[in-house]
């Protein structure tokens, strides 16, 4: 029926083991909406997986932020997606944004990864997101929708997928995507899987919003109709996140 909200902290290339278990206490003496009502997953970088997943609270689970395109072997500085599955981990992040700019990855090897992480049993966030360029030039929904499909392309079963709308240029900058913003995107989107996969994966598939999203702003953008959930940056390391996990209400009552 309903989409479970998703809550997903993406901690990115930061931490000592010190601070993460600081983060983890926090999280675990946390107050919050029960599993039914939300999903929490967190993202520490590779290095601090383990030690995170034997630290966390039942309720939450873990993200890898990337895993090999393929099965393991000859990749030197690569973690395989069987790597991930060997040490429990659930989830992994795939196609962000840092990675499709800095690191070049492409649609379709992100397509991919995708498929590859779910063919291992992995649960996968895939990231899409236009820059600004691409927003003023108005192309979003163009750049979007290609990434989108690059995916589907590879994919034929979509319960184990989030998907990530994260537009580039309100992530790290403060500049959150207004509720109007994100609504039309994940709308858009939302039509986009209806029309080339089909209704049923549009109607269950969660759609997350990422991009600047703090305690302050989350429960406006999560009463959007279809926004299901945050994909959290900078503000996953810090208490707030907390406050974060509990706009799952504002979404559940809208
Ligand atoms: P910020 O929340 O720091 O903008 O990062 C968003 C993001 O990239 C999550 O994957």
């Amino acid at each position: 029926m309903g989409r479970k909200f998703f809550v997903g902290g993406n901690w990115k290339c930061n931490g000592t083991s010190d601070e993460v278990k600081k983060i983890v206490s926090t999280l675990n003496a946390a107050e919050v909406p029960s599993e039914e009502v939300v999903e929490v997953v967190v993202s520490p970088p590779f290095v601090f997986l383990p030690l995170v997943k034997g630290l966390l609270r039942a309720d939450f689970s873990v993200a890898a932020q990337n895993c090999w395109v393929r099965k393991g072997g000859a990749f030197t500085g690569e973690i395989s997606a069987e790597m991930l599955v060997n040490l429990g981990i659930p989830w992994v992040i795939v196609g962000h944004s840092e990675r499709r700019l800095i690191l070049n990855e492409a649609n379709e090897f992100v397509g991919d990864k995708v498929a590859y992480a779910l063919s291992q049993g992995l649960k996968v966030i895939a990231c899409v997101g236009e820059t600004l360029e691409q927003r003023e030039s108005g192309s979003t929904m163009e750049v979007v929708a290609a990434q989108t499909k690059a995916i589907a392309e590879k994919v034929s079963n979509w319960d184990h997928v989030v998907i990530a709308y994260e537009p580039v240029w309100a992530i790290g900058t403060g500049k959150v995507a207004t509720p109007a913003q994100a609504q039309e995107v994940h709308f858009e989107l939302r039509k986009w899987l209806a029309a080339n996969v089909n209704p049923a994966v549009a109607e269950s598939t969660r759609i997350i919003y990422g991009g600047s999203v703090n305690g302050a702003n989350c429960k406006e953008l999560a009463s959007q109709p279809d926004v299901d959930g945050f994909l959290v940056g900078g503000a996953s390391l810090k208490p707030e996140f907390v406050d974060i996990i509990k706009s799952a209400e504002t979404n559940k009552a809208a």
